[in-house]
C-alpha cells in the first residue's frame, strides 16, 4: 500500500461507492427507456429525412419513410450510413441545421483523404456534456474533484468532450492537453487531481515520466483514470491499476457520433462499458453482410443517435467490433463489452485474423516484457510476415529476455494460430504515444 503525506492510501477499489445523484435517465425502467427511445428515434428520422439530402436519398432508394418507423426493431428496414458518406459532404454536407446554428464544429483527422466533419448546436453540447457528467460520474467522480484532461484539445473530439462533462458535474477541471509530458507529471504531483483522462497509451507514457523523475507512480493523487479513443485490454488495466494504484475505467465514443460519453464503465463493476442509450441507439452487425445480430453476438457496432440536432447519424456503422449484454450497475442500459479492435486494423495474415489486443494480452502477460510494442508487417516473396517487437522491461534478466521470444512466439502460435518472429528490444527504444496509439508499422509497400 502506498503511503501519502496523509498517512497510509486506501486503494480506491476497495471502497463501494454508493451510486448517488443518478440523474433522470439513469433512474428509468428498461420499457420507459424503449418507449423513450422509440419516440425520439422517429423523431431523429423525420428531422434527418427532412433536413439532410442524403437521408433523403438513402431512405428514398431504400423505399422506406420516416413515419414507418412504428417498433424500434423497424430500424432494420433504414440504409445504414457510412464513414465514406459523411466525407462525401465534406464540409457541411451533413448538416440538418442551418449553418449559423450549429454553435461548434470539430474534426477527425483520419489518415487518408478528407477529414469527417461534426457540428454541434447548443443542445447538441450540452447534451454531451450530460452524457460526460455522466459517464464521469460512473467512474467515480464527484463534484468538487479535480480532473486532470490529457486528451487532446482541438477538432479531437477528446480534450473539449471531457472538459465540458467534467465541469457539468462540479469538477475543477486542469486542460493540460496532450504532450509536454514532463510538465504533466508536475502539474499532477503540484495540483493534485483525483482523476485522470487519458489516452492508455499516453498514461504509460506518464509512467515513464514519473520513474524518469524518480517518483513512485503509487503516490500520486490519482483515484481513477478514465481512459478510452483506443482499444485497450484487461491486461493493460490490471498493469496501470498497479503501478499507479489507482481505478482504471473505459470511457468510448466516436466524433461521428458524439465524441467520448457514448459509453462507460462503471467503476463499481468494472465490466464493460454502459451505453447511454437515451441518447444512442446501439445495434450489433455482421461486419461482412450487415444482418443483425442478436445482443451477446460479436460484430459491428451501429448508432442511431437519438437526440442530435446538428448532425443526425443513422444507422452509423463505427467498424468497432464488440457485443452488445444486458446492463448491471445501470440496469436499464445495455452494455458494450470492451472493444477488441477496429475491422480496419484487423491484420489477416497467412488466413488468419488477429488484432493488435489480441497480442496486447500475450505481451503483457510476459515475465520480463514492457507494455510497449509494435506490430511490423512485412512481405518476403509472397508472404506477409508479422514481427512483434517488444520492449524489455528495465529491471529484465537476460534469461527474461531470451525466454520472451520463445514465449510470445508459442503464445501467438498455440491462441491465434499462427507463426510470427519477435524481436525483444531494449528498454526505451519504441516510440511512445502522445494520443492514440499507432501499433501496425506497415512495410509491405515500402
Ligand atoms: O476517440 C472520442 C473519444 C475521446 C473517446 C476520448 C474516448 C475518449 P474519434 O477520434 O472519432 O473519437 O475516434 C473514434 O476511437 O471508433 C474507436 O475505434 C476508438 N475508440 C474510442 N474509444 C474507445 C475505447 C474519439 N474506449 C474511434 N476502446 C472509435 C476502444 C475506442 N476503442
Amino acid at each position: 500500500m502506498a503511503e501519502t503525506p496523509d498517512g497510509p492510501r486506501v486503494r480506491p477499489r476497495t471502497r463501494t461507492r454508493a451510486p448517488e445523484a443518478y440523474d433522470d435517465a439513469e433512474r428509468l425502467t428498461r420499457e420507459e427507456l424503449r418507449a423513450l427511445q422509440l419516440e425520439r428515434l422517429r423523431a431523429t428520422l423525420r428531422h434527418a429525412y427532412d433536413h439532410v439530402p442524403f437521408y433523403r436519398a438513402s431512405f428514398d432508394a431504400a423505399g422506406v419513410r420516416p413515419e414507418d418507423c412504428r417498433t424500434l426493431s423497424d430500424l432494420t428496414r433504414y440504409p445504414f450510413t457510412h464513414k465514406d458518406d459523411l466525407r462525401a459532404g465534406y464540409p457541411f454536407g451533413m448538416f440538418a441545421v442551418p449553418e449559423p446554428d450549429v454553435r461548434r464544429i470539430h474534426a477527425s483527422s483520419g489518415t487518408t483523404g478528407r477529414p469527417t466533419v461534426v457540428g454541434y448546436t447548443e443542445r447538441d453540447l450540452s447534451v454531451w456534456a450530460g452524457v460526460v457528467a455522466r459517464s464521469l460520474r460512473a467512474a467515480g467522480a464527484r463534484a468538487g474533484h479535480k480532473v486532470h484532461v490529457a486528451y487532446g484539445y482541438g477538432l479531437f473530439t477528446g480534450g473539449l468532450g471531457a472538459h465540458y462533462g467534467a465541469e457539468r458535474l462540479g469538477c475543477t477541471v486542469i486542460p493540460a492537453s496532450g504532450g509536454m509530458t514532463a510538465r504533466q507529471v508536475q502539474i499532477i504531483q503540484d495540483f493534485r487531481p483525483e482523476i485522470i483522462m487519458v489516452t492508455p497509451s499516453y498514461m504509460l507514457t506518464l509512467l515513464d515520466e514519473f520513474e524518469r523523475q524518480g517518483i513512485d507512480p503509487r503516490t500520486t493523487s490519482l483515484q481513477v483514470g478514465v481512459f478510452g479513443a483506443e482499444p485497450w485490454t484487461e491486461e493493460m488495466r490490471r498493469e496501470i491499476e498497479e503501478r499507479f494504484a489507482l481505478d482504471a475505467v473505459d470511457i468510448y465514443g466516436l466524433s461521428e457520433v458524439m465524441g467520448p460519453g457514448v459509453a462507460q464503465e462503471c467503476v463499481e463493476t468494472k465490466d464493460g462499458l454502459h451505453i447511454w442509450e437515451d441518447h444512442f441507439f446501439p445495434e450489433v452487425v455482421d461486419p461482412v453482410t450487415g444482418e443483425a445480430l442478436p445482443d451477446g453476438a460479436d460484430g459491428e457496432l451501429v448508432f442511431t443517435s437519438l437526440t442530435k440536432e446538428a448532425m443526425p447519424v443513422v444507422r452509423y456503422r463505427t467498424r468497432d467490433l464488440t457485443r452488445l449484454l444486458p446492463g448491471t450497475a445501470r440496469p436499464a442500459f445495455r452494455r458494450m463489452a470492451k472493444v477488441t479492435g477496429r475491422c480496419d486494423d484487423m491484420i489477416i495474415l497467412r488466413g488468419v485474423n488477429l488484432f493488435p489486443s489480441q497480442i496486447e494480452e500475450i505481451v503483457l502477460r510476459t515475465a520480463g516484457v514492457a507494455p510497449h510494442f509494435q506490430l511490423r508487417l512485412t512481405r518476403e516473396g509472397r508472404l506477409d510476415q508479422l514481427t512483434v517487437r517488444a520492449e524489455a522491461r528495465t529491471d529484465a534478466t537476460p534469461e527474461q529476455r531470451a525466454t520472451a521470444v520463445e514465449r510470445i512466439a508459442r503464445a501467438v502460435k498455440d491462441g491465434i494460430g499462427v507463426t510470427v518472429a519477435v524481436e525483444i528490444v531494449d528498454p526505451e527504444t519504441l516510440e511512445r504515444s502522445v494520443g492514440k496509439i499507432k501499433r501496425i508499422v506497415d512495410l509491405r509497400e515500402a
